[in-house]
């Protein structure tokens, strides 16, 4: 079926087939990054979870690898489940992952290359010692997983793992554990973070961002063990298992508690922001070290109906962000910066430029760049100022998700892209900036993702996502956009918000794929100051074969 075999990426990561879920213990060795990830071998749907493992020497082009750990003994029975990678200043590599055991209770396990001067890392060894930690007294049996990449702070030999959890009144928390030699370890009296009500904390992430004053540059990544002190601040993520989003807060780290304070306690309830607003979950980062840069993946999961995933089978697999560098925002301090890794504007084909297109009221301007359904946007609004002045008030309530998306005619929005577009726009996806002003004078920007019109197809879950993006004075209205087949990920404000949309159109999809600029507002023109359009190559992401190395 040619509309299933369109929906493939074509330089977003996925498996050759069946399910996919967490990347897991990405890592730099010799040359190649690694990930591995949660997959089934069988099946379209979850279960019989393996450890996949591809390579890549830029993060975009990809080679599959042998599956790197099976759920083969007692204590990872039930699936070899999310963990992460360690490397030692001696460059030994420790992966921390949790097993699913025979009864399902799950437990943290060591493992290690069987071969590491290989730099593909193909044989992994499973520890004696497993498993090495089991849930202590007062956590669920099943609530105690997804070890993170272990650090350690100044003057202490001993490293730190964080495991996510909830405790009995559903409150979400990291324990951290001390260890020297990854078998033995000892609970850290104290709690990392617990926040209520936030049920069980998943692949809980934590890590060292630059603030760019004091020593590390603003656009340096840190390593995991970079020391807490002045110009550092350290971002606790988890994912909820109730809501199946990303959250993180920014805070401070005390190393000699193994505690942690977000910076926000005001209107953050500890874990409040965002990496994504739309199906972005289960991600983790690693530190890049021939690049100097934290890196972040995600697991972009289907919004199509479970049914239709076996139906295509081939086609159900589940897909990668692009990795994102992750900067603290330091113009802000509030918040973190998101932004595809540089190597994919190695795939920029021929790109076309549009300049001062306006977008009067109600306007829909069709860019002609050709071939749409792989491309790299970049656009930047300007908002005409005086029209923006003569408003007195505007939808002080909106919200995007209970918006009626682009079709919804607001004062001073919204306006944008529509992607993913047939000719006559019975489908199509929205990227738009909307406004919002309050009778104080007071302006904010909200940024929004449509699928509503995605797809005719009618056993999908369509939304509008998004949220406030921080706009500064003086800054104009900026977007970056991936479109990739069945997947667009955009960029608000140099990765302020972030959006990542599944979608599945039937028509606007080959040679049918238009790109649009659009103004829906009723009161405000809109200039399309720079619009710049590539095309993206397809990304070699290839089967494993001895004779391809
Ligand atoms: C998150 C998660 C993890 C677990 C893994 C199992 O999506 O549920 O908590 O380790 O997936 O596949």
């Amino acid at each position: 079926n040619a509309m299933l075999a369109w929906q493939r990426t074509a330089f977003h990561f996925q498996p050759p087939k069946n399910w996919m879920n967490d990347p897991n213990g990405p890592l730099y060795h010799k040359g190649w990054y690694h990930l591995f990830y949660q997959w089934n071998p069988h099946s379209a749907v979850w279960g019989n979870i393996t450890w996949g493992h591809a390579v890549s020497r830029d993060l975009v082009h990809w080679l599959h690898l042998p599956l790197a750990m099976v759920p083969d003994h007692w204590y990872d029975a039930n699936g070899v489940w999310s963990g992460s990678a360690t490397r030692l200043p001696d460059g030994r590599i420790v992966m921390l992952y949790t097993g699913s055991t025979a009864d399902s209770v799950q437990v943290q396990n060591l493992a290690e290359p069987a071969d590491p001067s290989d730099p593909l890392l193909r044989e992994w060894v499973k520890s004696d010692a497993n498993p090495v930690l089991v849930p202590p007294p007062g956590i669920g049996l099943k609530d105690f997983r997804d070890p993170t990449t272990a650090w350690r702070v100044p003057n202490d030999t001993a490293w730190r793992v964080a495991i996510g959890s909830k405790d009995r009144s559903h409150a979400g928390l990291a324990l951290v554990y001390r260890t020297e030699d990854f078998v033995r370890y000892d609970p850290d009296p104290a709690l990392m973070h617990v926040v209520p009500g936030t049920g069980m904390w998943e692949c809980v992430d934590f890590y060292p961002v630059a603030t760019g004053s004091g020593g590390a540059g603003e656009n340096s990544g840190l390593e995991t063990s970079a020391p807490p002190g002045p110009g550092v601040k350290h971002v606790v993520k988890a994912s909820l298992d109730d809501d199946k989003h990303d959250y993180y807060a920014i805070g401070t780290y005390d190393a000699a508690a193994d505690t942690w304070t977000p910076d926000d306690t005001v209107n953050d309830v500890g874990i409040g922001l965002r990496y994504d607003y739309g199906k972005f979950y289960a991600s983790k980062t690693f530190y890049d070290p021939v690049l100097r840069r934290r890196v972040l993946w995600g697991w972009v999961g289907e919004t199509d109906s479970e049914r239709a995933d076996i139906l295509k089978g081939w086609a159900s697999l589940q897909i990668g962000s692009i990795p994102r560098t992750v900067l603290l925002d330091t113009k802000t301090g509030s918040n973190l910066l998101q932004w595809p890794v540089v190597e994919v504007e190695n795939l920029r084909m021929s790109g076309k430029s549009f300049g001062g297109v306006a977008l009067g009221h109600g306007s829909v301007v069709p860019l002609d760049v050709g071939k749409a359904t792989q491309l790299d946007i970049e656009a930047e609004f300007e908002v005409d100022a005086a029209a923006v002045e003569a408003v007195t008030e505007a939808e002080v309530g909106f919200n995007c998700s209970t918006s009626a998306g682009a079709a919804g005619r607001g004062m001073l929005g919204p306006f944008g892209l529509l992607v993913l577009a047939d000719e006559d726009r019975s489908e199509q996806t929205a990227v738009y900036f909307y406004l919002v002003k309050g009778t104080d004078g007071s302006l904010k920007t909200f940024f929004c993702q449509d699928e509503l019109r995605g797809s005719k197809a009618n056993d999908l879950v369509k939304r509008v996502y998004g949220s406030v993006v921080p706009v500064l004075n003086g800054e104009n209205l900026s977007v970056r956009i991936l479109v990739d087949h069945s997947i667009v990920e955009s960029f608000a404000q140099g990765g302020r918000t972030c959006i990542t949309s599944r979608v599945y159109p039937t028509r606007a999809i080959y040679d049918s794929a238009r790109v649009f600029l659009f103004n829906n507002a009723t009161n405000v023109h809109v200039t399309a100051k720079s619009v710049k359009i590539w095309q993206l190559n397809s990304a070699y992401i290839r089967p494993y074969s001895a004779s391809s190395l």
